[in-house]
């Protein structure tokens, strides 16, 4: 089976990305990248290619060379859903937040929706993909809709779970551990969509790193590696807490137990909290999953990594209160970085968002620079929390584009992204300008304690 046009429903972080890559390896397929968010897909159009919507190292190069060559992105969906041999699902899937299962079920209506609209446009055959995580056993219920709905269509389901990192998307995607695809393997139609789907990544990537599954194992797979990761950042998180009452440094404790080889170095990087829209939402959803089949111990297990990871951000923001006299009303505290991580201008889920929340239920003053979000997106987020009102948020926060700025006659600095120009930054001029005593809380591990300590500020860091 020789695919020719793909379509993928969602220009989102997963969507846009992955198709950039797939067309630039593939210049005989043609990609169409569909939204309902015409703001979205005009961005992506933007004749500035510096303008899409997402920010991804390397990301604009690559889609300067596909694009309007066998890249597209429209808002045309039936149209696109219509021409393609191969459609893939990327749409959200956030954490329910209504009815049964409120607060930890994956809320699946945008798939549903996406569904229904391939069975009421499709004319021939097509397989369809989940790329967006979802709970095990998602295709069956697409399928179902497919197959029940539809003009008399045949469907294949494939499971084909994303493991790129926001930061390093593009690299991920041309070098990935390995590529998962999960699919009816036990028919010859089932293997038949497998290898169409395995033949497009082994354009680029060795044969031996594609692997096939059924598809309640990709699905699963896919929760599991990320309950995995969460689990590490929060063990180590764990750690770091146990490090600042006994003198330990967890920085060195992470070496040190990295180096043995059955652990690995990596995922070892204590924090303020882990954000993005993948790990909590993963987590509580498999929580959700073992809940309902009854497995209490299991959905318990899973679950504590979320506890702890919500202890940090909360201990972080309280441990700034606490050193500052136990009051930070009417006291200006610049926040350096907003993004859940470096390299990105996503906030999902950022641990800033919950730490400037604190603070400003105990009525700080808050200045916010980071280098890729915008304005809009930070009162967004805050808004979204509900904690207060919009004219509060935009009375109490200011966002400003420069780091120095930021700092000026502050009482506190917290660095909450990890920002490689944060370490470069003219720390004894921010000093000069900040009130004193000058406090710095470095909720990344990024700045070296002593040369801060020399140059006057009273310092803080997680797991120090
Ligand atoms: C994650 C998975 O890594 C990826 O495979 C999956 O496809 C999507 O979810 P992402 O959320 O984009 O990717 O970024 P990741 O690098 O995993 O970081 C997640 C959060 O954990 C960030 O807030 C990051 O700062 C934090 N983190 C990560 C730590 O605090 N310490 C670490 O050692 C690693
Ligand atoms: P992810 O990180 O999973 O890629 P995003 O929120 O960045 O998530 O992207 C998902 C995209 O899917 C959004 O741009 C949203 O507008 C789009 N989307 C959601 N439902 C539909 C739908 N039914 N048809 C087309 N696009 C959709």
């Amino acid at each position: 089976m020789k695919i020719k046009n793909i379509c993928c429903i969602g220009a989102g972080y997963v969507g846009g990305p992955t198709m950039a890559v797939i067309a630039q390896k593939c210049p005989n397929i043609n990609i169409t990248v569909v939204d309902i968010n015409e703001k979205r897909i005009k961005q992506w159009n933007d004749p500035d290619v510096e303008k899409i919507p997402i920010y991804e190292p390397g990301l604009s190069a690559i889609v300067k060379e596909a694009r309007g060559r066998n890249l597209f992105f429209s808002t045309d969906v039936d149209k696109a859903i219509d021409e393609a041999d191969m459609i893939f699902i990327s749409v959200n899937t956030p954490t329910k937040t209504y009815g049964i299962g409120k607060g930890m079920a994956a809320d699946l209506k945008y798939i549903e929706l996406c569904a229904r609209q391939i069975a009421r446009v499709a004319k021939n055959d097509k397989i369809v993909i989940e790329k967006s995580t979802l709970p095990v056993r998602t295709a069956a219920a697409l399928k179902n809709i497919l197959d029940n709905t539809g003009n008399g269509v045949k469907y294949q389901i494939l499971s084909n779970p994303e493991f790129l990192a926001e930061g390093t998307a593009v690299q991920d995607l041309l070098n990935p551990d390995r590529v998962l695809i999960g699919g009816d393997i036990e028919t010859e139609k089932g293997r038949e969509a497998v290898n169409a789907l395995v033949d497009i990544y082994a354009s680029w990537i060795p044969k031996e790193n594609i692997l096939t599954t059924n598809v309640w194992s990709s699905e699963l797979s896919k929760l599991t590696a990320n309950a995995f990761l969460a689990q590490r950042v929060s063990s180590i998180n764990a750690m770091s807490q146990l490090c600042e009452v006994t003198g330990a440094d967890v920085d060195e404790v992470a070496r040190a137990v990295g180096k043995d080889s059955r652990i690995g170095p990596k995922f070892l990087q204590s924090s303020v909290g882990f954000g993005g829209s993948c790990f909590q939402k993963d987590i509580l959803n498999l929580v959700y999953i073992a809940r309902s089949f009854n497995l209490q111990e299991v959905a318990d297990y899973w679950e504590q990594v979320i506890i702890m990871n919500d202890h940090q951000k909360r201990r972080f923001a309280a441990n700034m209160v606490q050193t500052m006299y136990n009051t930070v009303a009417g006291k200006k505290i610049a926040i350096l970085g907003w993004a859940f991580k470096k390299d990105t201008n996503d906030t999902r889920e950022s641990a800033a968002i919950y730490v400037a929340d604190y603070l400003l239920n105990e009525q700080a003053e808050i200045v916010v620079y980071d280098p890729k979000v915008t304005e809009e997106q930070i009162y967004s987020d805050l808004d979204y929390l509900g904690s207060r009102s919009g004219d509060a948020n935009r009375q109490a926060v200011t966002v400003v584009n420069d780091s120095i700025e930021a700092c000026e006659e502050a009482h506190a600095v917290a660095l909450l992204t990890e920002w490689d120009e944060f370490k470069e930054l003219d720390w004894q001029k921010i000093y000069d300008q900040m009130l004193k005593p000058a406090f710095l809380f470095d909720g990344r591990r990024l700045l070296e304690p002593k040369a801060k300590k020399k140059i006057g500020f009273e310092f803080y860091a997680i797991g120090n």
